[in-house]
């Protein structure tokens, strides 16, 4: 997947009249404090240059991951999308950083408002720059400088709120808080995305729990709202492989043209899904790399029934042609 071109263009503008060596190094220093200083509540990103930083190495990989779990946010709701039953045209993304869940997240909808929610000045300004590359409601989007695990809600209610990669920097005891945020803005729907790690996935189960115990009914990745049937030392992601710019490759070190984003996601309505819709009859999703061997297809899958291997053999033609294009995270 390749980020928009106009975002693309934002990120080369940050590097007009800044040495991108120094922008390297600031990325370096960046990632070895998220190494050892998050879930603590502390401040990572401390000054404009490293937030410059954190937008030219860590965007397009959080633009690819945010749009691969609205995507399947919804092709999961598509008929109540179609049916005007479930309308999405406000967008809150809290802990916005430099805007990334935005751009992801207004490819899929057309918004008419959006708020961006952040505690730090230096992302505020480097996402104002981004979200002016985009369209007319980014550059207008309402940027609100708080704090999310004290405000009350996250200044103004909105249909969708997302939230990217915030959860793993907050103190555990703060974490029902924030959640607690992030629901009482959504109208109708929340996202939540953190690295497809364990300690990630740990952080969206917390939050998938909070969340159906509040009445929601869960839209992606799981089909289903029961309790999550992978065993304790598993964990639930998925990946999306993104083109690398020249400038990426050179800030992150290495010549690959392309980097793989993991993440763990949570995807959530407080309304039922459907009207009289059965979980049931909701499809297993695909939760590896499907192995693929010679008139044979092998998945990994999870549904409402729990966790199977499934097998799809050239027998069945007209499967074993799905199956052969069907890849993980796809629904089966
Ligand atoms: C890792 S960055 C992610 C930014 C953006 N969501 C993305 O995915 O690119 C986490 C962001 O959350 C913000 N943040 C952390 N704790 C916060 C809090 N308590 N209230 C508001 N923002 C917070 C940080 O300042 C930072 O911009």
């Amino acid at each position: 997947m390749n980020i928009p071109f106009e975002m693309q263009d934002a990120i080369e503008k940050l590097l007009e009249e800044r040495s991108i060596s120094k922008i390297r190094d600031c990325v370096s220093s960046v990632c070895e404090r998220y190494n050892n200083d998050s879930g603590r509540g502390k401040v990572l990103v401390k000054n404009e240059e490293e937030a410059v930083s954190y937008a030219i190495s860590r965007m397009p990989g959080t633009f690819g991951a945010v749009k691969t779990a609205v995507r399947a946010f919804k092709e999961e709701t598509e008929e109540a999308l179609e049916d005007g039953s479930l309308e999405i045209k406000s967008l809150a993304d809290i802990g916005a950083g430099t805007g990334a869940a935005v751009w992801a997240a207004a490819s899929e909808f057309d918004f008419d408002r959006i708020t961006c929610f952040e505690r730090e000045s230096s992302m505020i300004a480097t996402g104002k720059h981004m979200l002016a590359f985009g369209e007319d409601v980014m550059k207008n989007a309402a940027w609100i400088q708080g704090d999310a695990v004290k405000g009350k809600d996250g200044g103004s209610k909105a249909d969708l709120v997302t939230a990217s990669y915030i959860m793993n920097e907050l103190r555990p005891e703060d974490r029902e808080g924030f959640l607690k945020m992030l629901w009482e803005t959504a109208d109708k729907a929340v996202i939540l995305l953190e690295h497809g790690t364990k300690v990630g996935f740990q952080n969206v189960l917390y939050a998938r729990d909070f969340f159906t115990k509040n009445g929601a009914s869960v839209v992606a990745p799981c089909t289903f709202s029961d309790g999550c049937p992978l065993p304790a030392d598993d964990w639930c992601h998925f990946t999306c492989r993104m083109q690398r710019s020249k400038v990426q490759k050179f800030v992150k070190g290495g010549d690959a043209p392309y980097e793989d984003e993991k993440f763990s996601y949570i995807a959530v309505l407080k309304t039922p899904l459907g009207e009289g819709r059965n979980e049931s009859d909701r499809k297993a999703r695909i939760i590896r790399h499907p192995i693929t061997n010679k008139g044979c297809v092998e998945f990994k899958l999870c549904s409402k029934r729990g966790i199977e291997n499934a097998k799809v053999t050239s027998r069945d033609k007209e499967q074993f042609k799905a199956a052969r294009k069907a890849e993980w995270g796809d629904k089966w």
